[in-house]
């Protein structure tokens, strides 16, 4: 299972990518937003400035949401950088636009999927990844666990080659049953990641080795 981190702040991918398991970014539009960057020159100069630090997939999300513009900002991001994977809302022409994008070469990423139906439809145009958002279908009362088990089963019946990227991850535990569900990417905030580090027993014991260390 691939390891993204869902974020835009550049220190905590420089410390996520230093662990040496990073393998690509995911941002959206509220992440952006979040680390203050305003204006088309600057989204794009954020994106040049993940690419060099990371060398993987890197989901670079449009803003519009109809076709012909889906088309035109998906290209511009797609030029940035051969990391770069086109983000498109999962919606009538974001699925035309996936298929368009499929046929030309470029990777895609299909997000805010909630349901197997979606998850298809995006496998049926191509789509390099999809993101079912496992924290916001838990927040509404269903089970994101179960829908990410639904997608791999149909994917593995089915043959298709789109991976699950699983997003909207809240806490280490999500991470851990995604690479049991059959997850073939998670994308976390760095917390949650650093959250699989911890065990109590790892702490005790590491405090008696150095108390014994002292002895020798
Ligand atoms: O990748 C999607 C993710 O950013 C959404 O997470 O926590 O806002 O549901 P959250």
């Amino acid at each position: 299972m691939k390891f993204f981190i869902d974020t835009a702040n550049l220190n905590q991918i420089k410390e996520a990518n230093e662990l040496g398991i990073l393998d690509g970014v995911t941002t959206n539009p509220s992440l952006m937003a979040k680390e203050g960057i305003k204006g088309y020159d600057a989204i794009l100069n954020h994106y040049k400035a993940i690419c060099e630090i990371v060398e993987g997939d890197i989901s670079a999300e449009v803003l519009a949401t109809d076709y012909d513009g889906i088309i035109a900002e998906g290209k511009v991001l797609a030029a940035l950088h051969h990391n770069i994977v086109v983000k498109v809302p999962m919606i009538k022409d974001g699925i035309k636009a996936i298929k368009w994008f499929t046929d030309n070469g470029i990777k895609t990423n299909c997000t805010l999927v909630f349901s197997a139906g979606q998850a298809i439809l995006a496998a049926k145009a191509g789509s390099t990844y999809l993101s079912p958002f496992i924290g916001r279908v838990d927040d509404s009362g269903w089970d994101g666990m179960l829908l990410i088990r639904q997608i791999a089963n149909i994917f593995t019946a089915q043959g298709y080659k789109t991976q699950i990227l699983a997003a909207s991850i809240r806490n280490a535990n999500h991470i851990i049953q995604c690479a049991e569900a059959g997850a073939h990417v998670i994308t976390s905030p760095l917390e949650p990641i650093l959250g699989l580090l911890k065990h109590p027993l790892t702490d005790i014991g590491l405090a008696k080795f150095m108390e014994d260390a002292g002895k020798m």
